[in-house]
């Protein structure tokens, strides 16, 4: 019986190593224990052959219990998807197999490869800024009512003016920094040409079509001569290479701050040619994004001399075109980090 119990120690260090953990049940030394049972002298034998039993159903149920958790691991187990073990010095990570990008990133970069071929480097924004790039910048001057159509979410945390920071609102918080950035450009006679693919947040009440943290392209175009021909062009081409077709756009007149004249810009209805569909709310028509032509302010801001440079600039929401594009209904899947969602992209 000692014997037994030896065994069944060895068994269990060698199924801790085992890969496919039912190999234990055809160990030899379990076959061997069987073989011993007839051998022995009878009034023995009963006794053995219930104890071997009993290890064998011991055996059994290990390999059972290992089973089912492995099942588990590979099941949608918020233990697996975000591992934490305090002791652990390597983090423990999913094969990279099983994961994917974000549809909303496979998305952006698709668009980065689209503009970059138009000429346009990619910039990040941030997700904390600061009143002076979200407002002043942008030609709305402080205490302008302009500021309240925004709906901002502000830190407790203050600015060297004493201003509330402000998870930005918009992308359109970078375009001071881009053409600061890029004015070299100006003075070697090429372009200022960049977009902002980045992340966005508004104070928002959620419906299907309203979330608070969502994603912005903006672009920003800057030289001479730069109308709003080109804004159009620009805006057309970029959506006829996404969705692979030829498309027909309308800009309506708009207000912005920070663009003079500014429009809203909508693209015919890339599903249904027109004629009306669920996409479009039956118009034919889909309402994209906000644009127009950069305000001398903005450009003054950025030192930038508006009698000399003229330029564009657009701001386009990445999750309605992802949307539309896959024919997701809810756009709080985004970040809702179900798996079930994120494994069909
Ligand atoms: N920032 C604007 C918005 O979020 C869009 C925009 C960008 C408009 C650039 C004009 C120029 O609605």
């Amino acid at each position: 019986m000692e014997r037994i119990e030896q065994i069944k120690k060895v068994l269990a260090e060698r199924f801790a190593t085992l890969e496919l953990k039912s190999d234990i049940l055809k160990a030899k030394e379990l076959r061997e224990l069987y073989g011993e049972i007839p051998k022995l002298p009878v009034e023995e034998r009963g006794a053995f052959g219930q104890a071997v039993n009993v290890l064998r159903i011991e055996l059994e149920t290990m390999v059972r219990d290992a089973e089912a958790s492995a099942e588990s691991a590979s099941l949608s187990s918020v233990d697996v998807t975000a591992p934490f073990d305090i002791n652990a010095t390597q983090p423990k990570l999913l094969p990279t197999s099983q994961g994917t990008t974000h549809p909303l990133m496979q998305e952006i970069e698709r668009i980065v490869d689209i503009f970059g071929r138009m000429g346009f480097v990619s910039e990040e924004s941030r997700e904390i800024d600061d009143q002076y790039h979200m407002f002043e910048t942008l030609n709305f001057p402080k205490g302008h009512p302009a500021r309240d159509e925004w709906d901002t979410f502000m830190t407790v945390q203050t600015d060297k003016d004493g201003d509330p920071l402000i998870a930005p609102a918009h992308t359109s918080t970078m375009q001071n920094r881009i053409l600061h950035k890029y004015s070299a450009n100006l003075e070697k006679g090429e372009p200022i040409a960049a977009i902002v693919p980045d992340r966005t947040f508004r104070n928002e009440d959620l419906d299907a079509r309203h979330e608070h943290t969502f994603y912005q392209v903006e672009g920003i175009y800057v030289s001479k001569n730069v109308n709003a021909g080109m804004l159009v062009a620009t805006l057309k081409k970029f959506l006829e290479e996404y969705y692979g077709k030829a498309l027909e756009v309308r800009v309506n007149p708009f207000y912005f701050p920070f663009t003079e004249p500014s429009f809203e810009f909508a693209l015919s209805c890339p599903f249904c040619e027109k004629k009306g569909c669920g996409i479009c709310s039956q118009s034919g028509w889909i309402e994209l994004l906000g644009c127009g032509m950069i305000h001398p302010n903005v450009l003054k801001a950025a030192d930038i001399d508006p009698n000399v440079y003229t330029g564009f600039a657009f701001g386009c929401g990445v999750d309605r075109l992802v949307m539309m594009k896959n024919d997701i209904e809810d756009i709080r899947h985004f970040q809702s980090a179900k798996l079930d969602f994120l494994r069909q992209f």
